[in-house]
């Protein structure tokens, strides 16, 4: 079978792909730049529309064609049989508040570019191309994470998710419609390729340069409101409170206990929580209401639901300490899960034959192919994060590190176009 591999391509070829990768790469950490060197492009925001503008403009300038679904997913198709199937892959252009410039950035701008590369060489592709910048992966302004692949893959009702609001009572649909990118496009694919920038650190800690991910760590989130009653915090005695305050305090401490607790040598818990608002948050106001997100995660399904039935069993007992009402709201949930074993193996060969260290790692984060891995054949690929830092805007991948990757990715994309990962008669038109 004849392959659409980049192997004929020369060392000069190779070098100005580099080139041309970094400097979008560069163009497209300026929209939404911050001070201490990171991004902020929460969905849907201004600076989002920008990135996604900009994107739109360099795939259109390499002969893709740019769709929108109805919750903002943007699309770059790239044909090369009329009628074939697509093999889509992608990651997402948001970031989290003074986020870093990597997270789901390079994954987008990396698909783009394999496609691109593919493009000159493309002589036995059997798939067309979708690269796809995914609506919402951090979930910041508008929870829950993964939101647009979360209404592609069936998980969520797009109704549900346009009518969402953020803090300041903005939906989804005009958030979506203020920055221009909804529309009604949808497409059928046939297999799902992501890299990301690993955000830990045992690919840097062993040396290697690329990670295959063999499956998704399970999580739990829950937003949670508690509530109080406002009061006088220096003229209300201690017994005639309800200090929603104190009680979401405790409930922070309880989930980290919980992490020491219910970790074992070999499955680690993994507690957090990162979103706390009080109200009317004053100071001298007694807290009547906090609202919170506690997020568990852990390798071992069992020991996330042990810890997770202890967070609960713990709320009543705080309930009555603090003498407030815990209300549970919201919830998202993925479950711990292999991705394809065959598109590991073929990742591998194509890491062993472009000489590039790799290994095999679980994500602990989610990503859009956490959901992605549920509909279609998945391949999930990491590069490193300096340090494992990340959602920070700190982070950082070395550029000799990105250019692996994209090397990598175009080789896998290649074999996957070629028919090595799904095969194209069982994929279904279009
Ligand atoms: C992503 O949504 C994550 O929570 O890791
Ligand atoms: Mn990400
Ligand atoms: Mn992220």
């Amino acid at each position: 079978m004849s392959t659409a591999t980049t192997t004929s391509s020369t060392s000069a070829d190779r070098s100005e792909a580099a080139r041309a990768f970094l400097a979008d790469f560069r163009s497209m950490s300026t929209f939404g730049a911050t001070a201490g060197g990171g991004v902020d492009r929460q969905a849907g925001t201004a600076a989002d529309g920008q990135t996604r503008n900009w994107f739109r403009g360099l795939v259109e300038g390499h002969g893709f064609e740019v769709r929108y679904d109805a919750v903002g997913n943007q699309f770059a198709l790239l044909e090369f049989v009329p009628g074939a199937p697509y093999v889509a892959m992608g990651s997402h252009l948001d970031s989290q508040p003074l986020g870093g410039r990597f997270d789901g950035a390079y994954g987008v701008l990396t698909a783009a570019h394999a496609a691109i590369r593919l493009k000159e060489t493309a002589d036995g592709a059997q798939f067309n191309i979708a690269v796809i910048n995914w609506f919402n992966e951090e979930g910041c302004r508008f929870k829950p994470s993964m939101m647009g692949s979360s209404v592609f893959t069936g998980k969520l009702p797009a109704e549900q998710v346009l009518e969402t609001t953020d803090p300041h009572g903005t939906t989804v649909r005009e958030a979506l419609e203020s920055i221009g990118t909804i529309g009604d496009f949808s497409l059928d694919v046939a297999a799902y390729l992501e890299i990301h920038i690993e955000q830990g650190r045992s690919l840097e800690d062993n040396g290697l340069t690329i990670g295959l991910v063999e499956s998704t760590w399970g999580a739990n989130k829950y937003e949670f409101v508690v509530h109080g009653e406002q009061a006088h915090t220096g003229a209300t005695v201690i017994a005639d409170r309800h200090d929603a305050l104190f009680g979401a305090s405790l409930l922070v401490a309880a989930a980290r206990d919980i992490a020491d607790e219910f970790s074992t040598d070999e499955h680690a818990v993994i507690t957090s929580c990162g979103e706390f608002t009080v109200f009317p948050n004053s100071p001298v106001v007694v807290a009547s209401r906090v609202n919170l997100l506690v997020d568990l995660r852990s390798t071992d399904p069992d020991i996330l639901a042990a810890a997770d039935a202890e967070l609960h069993r713990r709320v009543a007992a705080i309930e009555e300490r603090a003498r407030v009402g815990i209300e549970r709201g919201a919830e998202h949930v993925w479950a711990s899960k292999a991705y394809d074993a065959s598109g590991m193996a073929l990742a591998a060969a194509s890491a062993e034959k472009l000489g590039l260290p790799y290994g095999t790692v679980r994500t602990l984060a989610g990503h859009d192919s956490t959901n992605m891995k549920d509909i279609v054949p998945t391949i999930m690929l990491f590069v490193p994060s300096v340090e494992g830092i990340s959602h920070n805007e700190k982070e950082l991948t070395s550029d000799e590190d990105m250019l692996a990757g994209v090397d990598l990715f175009t080789e896998v994309l290649g074999r996957v176009v070629s028919g090595g990962f799904v095969d194209v008669t069982a994929s279904g038109a279009a």
